[in-house]
């Protein structure tokens, strides 16, 4: 019996992707110092893309040079070196899959190495490890030069030859701050209701796609919630999935949480319901609800790992496309044996990158050990993406507190070398 992950699906727009399977945006810290792309995003998308994956979506671009999430992201502002951005086109898509950049501004959660002082709807501090400085609350022209500089990056993705654009309005990054009551406390019609949350997403949407046309692939990333006292919450994306839906969205992708709550990886927010515990994807209860919001496709994105559920999650009409992300960077072509029927089940590494287990126990309260443990599993996931760009294997033995330390080195490097450019 062939796989229910094997169907093709039509998006709203008429473009097809070729299977169920959707690789989710992973940060590839792989910019030169001059944030453009480079030869090893060409190896690794390559690879990606000869994996069997339908859909690809990059990890974060950047739609302004001055705010960045990290060191290492790429920046497409202008058509400057858009040559180099079509040859990463053309690696990525070789195997006649998608591929959509993921345009993203940071908001406050932008490091303060990058920039002392970031933007954010209004002037609430994200307080992380001193890592992040004081944002200044936005003016009526950022907000206006950030919905046109959206609209030139996505002109330029689809000039540069990717398939499609994916706008990041989740895990607490500028849209996804605009969208929630605790960080957006403005009273002028970006700020109150969610009607005036939600508008500049909205405004931003609408102006991609003219500058697009109607025949290119628009998706967005959204969280089900923040899981945060006073965020954004459950009935908030029911309703503002509805509104995408009307707003020509193609492909509505969901997640959750935010830097301060990293639901979005599987650390469990306080709140969470039992029967969430019990399941293998974290926001597949919630699918329902905004897929008959919605009336659009549906991806979910996060815990994924037996072919088993996500067949089941196919066939029941729960989602339209399974996010996959981790398990990518260590099985690049994982997608291929889920649906080939050669694998059931995908890597599942984060679940022994934790430090001191047995030693100072599983659930050290140690904010340190957090750290590391936090710090180490992300850093894990980009050493074996830093290998597939350099065209070697993934390293999977490697340990968490040796990923922190490479981690850390990295990062330290690849702000450096930025700073010197
Ligand atoms: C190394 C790494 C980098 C990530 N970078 C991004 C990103 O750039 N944009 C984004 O929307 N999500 C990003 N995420 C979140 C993933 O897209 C995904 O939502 C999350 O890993 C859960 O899916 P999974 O359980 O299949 O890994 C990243 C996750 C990891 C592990």
């Amino acid at each position: 019996m062939t796989s229910s992950l094997a169907q093709p699906i039509a998006l709203p727009c008429g473009s097809t992707i070729p299977n169920r399977l959707g690789k989710s945006a992973m940060t590839e810290g792989l910019a030169d110092k001059f944030d453009r792309p480079t030869q090893r995003h060409n190896t690794l998308y390559k690879t990606w893309s000869k994996g069997g994956t339908g859909l690809h979506i990059t990890g974060n671009v950047m739609i302004d040079h001055r705010y960045l999430e990290r060191a290492g992201n790429v920046v497409l502002e202008t058509d400057k070196d858009l040559n180099l951005f079509s040859s990463w086109a053309e690696a990525g898509t070789c195997a006649g899959n998608q591929l959509w950049v993921q345009l993203n501004h940071p908001g406050r959660q932008c490091p303060k190495i990058v920039n002392k002082q970031p933007l954010s709807p209004s002037d609430i501090h994200l307080e992380l490890l001193g890592n992040f400085g004081k944002p200044k609350a936005m003016t009526e022209d950022d907000i206006q030069d950030i919905i046109l500089r959206f609209t030139k990056s996505a002109g330029l993705v689809k000039k540069a030859g990717f398939t499609g654009v994916q706008i990041h309005c989740a895990h607490g990054y500028l849209f996804s701050q605009f969208l929630s009551p605790k960080i957006n406390q403005r009273t002028d019609q970006w700020g109150g209701s969610l009607e005036n949350r939600a508008r500049i997403i909205r405004q931003t949407i609408k102006s991609v796609r003219k500058e697009v046309g109607p025949d290119f692939p628009i998706g967005v990333k959204l969280n089900s919630a923040d899981f945060q006292k006073g965020g954004f919450s459950l009935d908030d994306c029911v309703t503002v999935a509805g509104w995408l839906g009307e707003d020509s969205v193609d492909l509505l992708e969901i997640s959750g949480g935010t830097y301060e709550q990293l639901s979005l990886i599987g650390v469990e927010p306080t709140e969470v319901r039992e029967s969430t515990r019990k399941r293998e994807a974290y926001f597949i209860e919630y699918a329902s609800r905004i897929k008959t919001a919605a009336k659009i496709p549906l991806m979910i994105t996060g815990g994924f790992r037996s072919r088993e559920v996500m067949e089941k999650a196919i066939a029941d009409k729960e989602v339209d496309v399974i996010g996959l992300a981790r398990p990518l960077c260590t099985q690049p072509n994982c997608s291929e044996k889920l649906i080939d029927g050669s694998i059931d089940r995908l890597d599942d590494y984060e679940q022994g990158l934790v430090l001191g287990k047995g030693f100072w126990g599983n659930n050290s309260s140690s904010n340190l050990i957090k750290a590391i443990n936090n710090f180490g599993q992300v850093g894990f996931y980009y050493w074996q993406i830093i290998r597939l760009s350099q065209g070697l294997n993934p390293e999977p033995e490697l340990k968490v507190f040796r990923s922190f330390q490479r981690h850390m080195r990295n990062d330290f490097k690849l702000n450096m070398k930025r700073k010197f450019a």
